[in-house]
């Protein structure tokens, strides 16, 4: 049975809520009436953004794919003939399947509140309070591929990590294009955050007077002059700080390439939307996974390599062998709820053709 319109933008409404780097989407949607394509959208001319191939980007899109499957299964339609980077479509395509309703008509009312619109991250201090125990064995469960997560509890794992959360935060504020890359998505007003991407800072932990600091680091020159008096070192402590204090981090592991991405993605966003069904607050760190691929595509200064290397070393030692690390989360009961991020208009990222069957919306 074919789809309708409706059911098409309840998809996408799912897909344009998945998590991306620094909430800039960098994705576009198109519906023709018989195929769906999830495609790279890329940045631009912003120097520092990741490319479609980047484990960033994989996850990204692993994640859109989890939210879009996970819909199709809410509302009852099934996705088929699905394939990823089809040689025979776009080069910036990544996704594309066809959909078939079980059922006539519009979505099942209600699919607005499944639960991986509850998704999000929260960036403030957390609450000391223990996970229940059910928790680790819930995220032990998980699987998709070969990615799977671990939640940490012991104390000695949780320093252990957030001493190499700081050693790779120290690696990034060190990093140009990282640095290009945070300063393009910063939105520091009401008004530069009503855009729907990028990184409001009004979602950010800010002591007082840290908003300006950040303002007035946004330019390379300026954070690489500061860097010589070690203001880096003072960044990567404040983001440990909070990975410190606990109580509890994920690891999001996988197999190694574009398929253990795009599924260590789909897994980090069901364990993550669990984890808020929970009541739990989850706040992602990249920063240790992406200085170890970075010194995979040269993208690591020559001057920070050798620091870089030791941090892949220190964390492969930390991790079953032959496992890929994802991501690092920081998992517990919130404090406060957080502000909610924004998106892009469903209009500007997806392109949504009627089926052929059905009527032009008057
Ligand atoms: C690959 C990837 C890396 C991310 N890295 C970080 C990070 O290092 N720190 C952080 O606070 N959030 C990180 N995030 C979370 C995004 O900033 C967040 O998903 C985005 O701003 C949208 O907000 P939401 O998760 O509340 O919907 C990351 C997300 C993805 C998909």
């Amino acid at each position: 049975m074919s789809v309708t319109k409706q059911v098409i933008e309840s998809l996408l409404e799912a897909a344009r809520w998945a998590a991306s780097p620094d909430n800039m989407q960098p994705w576009r949607f198109r519906w023709d009436g018989a195929a769906l394509r999830l495609m790279f959208a890329g940045h631009g001319d912003n120097e520092g953004a990741f490319g479609i191939d980047s484990p960033a980007t994989l996850l990204t899109f692993g994640g859109v794919i989890e939210n879009v499957t996970r819909m199709a299964e809410a509302i009852g339609c099934q996705l088929y003939d699905a394939v990823t980077f089809p040689t025979d479509d776009d080069k910036n395509c990544v996704f594309r399947c066809r959909i078939e309703a079980t059922a006539p008509g519009a979505p099942p009312a209600g699919w607005r509140s499944h639960p991986l619109f509850g998704r999000h991250t929260n960036r403030l201090p957390y609450s000391d309070r223990a996970l229940p125990e059910q928790t680790a064995a819930d995220m032990a469960a998980l699987a998709q591929g070969e990615a799977r997560c671990r939640l940490l509890v012991d104390p000695a794992s949780i320093q252990r990590w957030a001493g190499l959360v700081r050693d790779g935060s120290s690696l990034r504020f060190r990093n140009r294009l990282a640095h290009i890359a945070l300063d393009a998505s910063l939105r520091m007003t009401e008004a530069e955050a009503a855009r729907g991407d990028g990184l409001d800072v009004a979602t950010f932990f800010l002591p007082p007077g840290a908003k300006s600091m950040l303002s007035y680091t946004r330019s390379w020159p300026r954070m690489a002059m500061l860097n010589r008096v070690g203001l880096y070192k003072l960044f990567a402590s404040i983001e440990a700080d909070l990975v410190r204090k606990g109580p509890a981090l994920l690891l999001v592991t996988g197999g190694a390439g574009r398929q253990g991405a795009l599924d260590a993605g789909q897994l980090l966003l069901r364990a993550w939307t669990r984890l808020n069904e929970l009541g739990l607050a989850v706040q992602p760190y990249y920063v240790v996974p992406d200085q170890v691929f970075r010194l995979a595509d040269g993208t690591v200064p020559e001057e920070s390599r050798a620091e870089a290397q030791a941090l892949e070393r220190a964390s492969a030692a930390a991790l079953p062998p032959g496992t890929t690390l994802y991501m690092v989360l920081r998992v517990g009961y919130p404090n406060k709820p957080a502000v909610r991020s924004r998106r892009l208009p469903l209009e500007q990222v997806a392109a949504i053709a009627a089926a052929p069957s059905e009527p032009a919306a008057g």
